[in-house]
């Protein structure tokens, strides 16, 4: 994998080499660069074969902290502003876990599995425009999520909260992010379900 060769360079050719990386195995979404002219994990990325070489570069758009390594405040933020995490109204007075049905359960299917690896949103040409004002394919998968949650009583504030000519509706349906998602996600889809469900 990509990632094996570049462990190989730093270790024998240029310790200074930096990049970061964690599991090898496409969970932790640290490793992910631009190989070849597409986004993806080093990790989970064949060396070619074939060809004149492979031209790895770090994320595209992004501000490069050194190397391979990019900054992630802006990207993170983001996430963080869609809350992604379970907010009830009613007290849950027993202590107990709020139970989910199977068919609930099964509406986050193509949203939980995202590894905030970052390659759809540093794909998009609509947030490579707009990063600070426009939320980009992975924060909007996630308010998608937490919107879809069944569980979750604050639906209409979140679909409230994204409303909005940039942070929402820079999304030009393009689906580059679809391209790009190493974990096979769509989230150009789930936006589409945000938009049609504030109409
Ligand atoms: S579908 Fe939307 S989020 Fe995905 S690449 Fe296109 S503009 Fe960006
Ligand atoms: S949707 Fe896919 S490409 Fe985007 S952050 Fe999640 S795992 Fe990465
Ligand atoms: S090292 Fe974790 S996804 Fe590649």
């Amino acid at each position: 994998m990509v990632l094996d060769a570049l462990i190989k360079i730093k270790n024998e050719v240029d310790p200074t080499l930096t990049f970061r990386r964690s599991c090898r195995e496409g969970i932790c979404g640290s490793c992910a660069m631009n190989i070849d002219g597409c986004n993806g994990l080093a990790c989970l990325t064949k060396i070619p074969t074939a060809g004149d070489g492979t031209m790895i570069t770090p994320l595209p758009h992004m501000f490069v902290i050194k190397d391979l390594v990019v900054d992630m405040t802006n990207f993170y933020n983001q996430y963080k502003s869609i809350e992604p995490w379970l907010k009830r109204k009613s007290p849950n007075s027993d202590g107990k876990e709020i139970l989910q049905s199977k068919k609930d359960r099964a509406k986050l299917d193509g949203m939980y599995e995202c590894i905030l690896c970052s390659c759809c949103s540093t794909s998009c040409p609509s947030y490579w425009w707009n990063p600070e004002s426009y939320l980009g394919p992975a924060a909007l998968l996630h308010a998608n999520r937490w919107i879809m949650d069944g569980r979750d009583e604050y639906t209409k504030e979140r679909l409230d909260a994204v409303n909005d000519e940039f942070k929402l509706y820079r999304c030009h349906t393009i689906l580059n992010c679809a391209r790009a998602c190493p974990k096979g996600l769509n989230p150009g889809k789930q936006i589409h379900n945000i938009k049609s469900l504030q109409a």
